[in-house]
């Protein structure tokens, strides 16, 4: 049974159900029109990684691509940032997503790869427009301390150098829908043979 009237259009499109397929296929749906569409909350997913400290360190980032057979969200970076140097210590991420129009929670449990100066960090470059690349030309690089504010970058190739994708392939997926008529709560897991194991969980 659907229901529509939290939700609003968004919830139209992803309509939770009591089918745990019809679920996962609606989440997928979610992150996919996340890189379509610039007003989607899927947009822009919280990525967490782990410090040096043991910390939990955040950040929102754009979702660039999403490919539903891998499994995978891609994200754009710059290799000079803290979260390079997390990744490479402890690939192990999480990324979480709350869109508030079609009151949905997503969390997913994911590994992170990172390519640098290789064929996909080449072929991403190549498709991104050059506004959305002038960041990597800033210098010096991000999180650095600096006496003021720094000039915005302009595009510059020599940028490619700082440039990084991030390909995030998630084992696990919690879904969470809240209702007036009673939240609902999914998990999907993964084995690495592919075989997805799916409950539904007490909201
Ligand atoms: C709306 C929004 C979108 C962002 N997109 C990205 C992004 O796609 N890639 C990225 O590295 N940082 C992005 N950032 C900046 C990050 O949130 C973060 O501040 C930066 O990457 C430094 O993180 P780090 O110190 O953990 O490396 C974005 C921030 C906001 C507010």
């Amino acid at each position: 049974m659907m229901d529509h009237s939290m939700a609003g259009d968004e919830g139209a499109l992803c309509a939770p159900v009591d089918d745990l397929g019809a679920v996962v296929a609606s989440a997928f749906r979610l992150f996919a029109r996340g890189v379509a569409d610039r007003r989607s909350a899927f947009r822009t997913p919280t990525v967490a990684t782990v410090g040096a400290d043991g910390a939990p360190r955040v950040r929102t980032m754009v979702l660039r691509g999403f490919d539903a057979a891998a499994r995978r969200l891609t994200l754009h970076t710059d290799r000079r940032g803290e979260k390079i140097g997390d990744i490479v210590r402890m690939p192990r991420v999480a990324v979480h997503v709350y869109d508030a129009r079609a009151a949905i929670q997503i969390r997913l449990g994911a590994t992170a790869r990172l390519h640098v100066d290789d064929e996909v960090a080449r072929a991403a470059w190549q498709r991104a427009l050059p506004a959305s690349l002038a960041c990597y030309a800033v210098d010096p690089g991000p999180g650095r301390s600096v006496a003021a504010p720094p000039a915005a970058p302009v595009f510059s190739e020599a940028g490619f150098a700082n440039f990084a994708v991030l390909a995030v392939n998630f084992d696990s997926l919690e879904w969470l829908w809240l209702h007036h008529g009673g939240h609902r709560r999914a998990k999907f897991a993964w084995t690495a043979d592919g075989g997805c194991g799916a409950s539904w969980l007490v909201a």
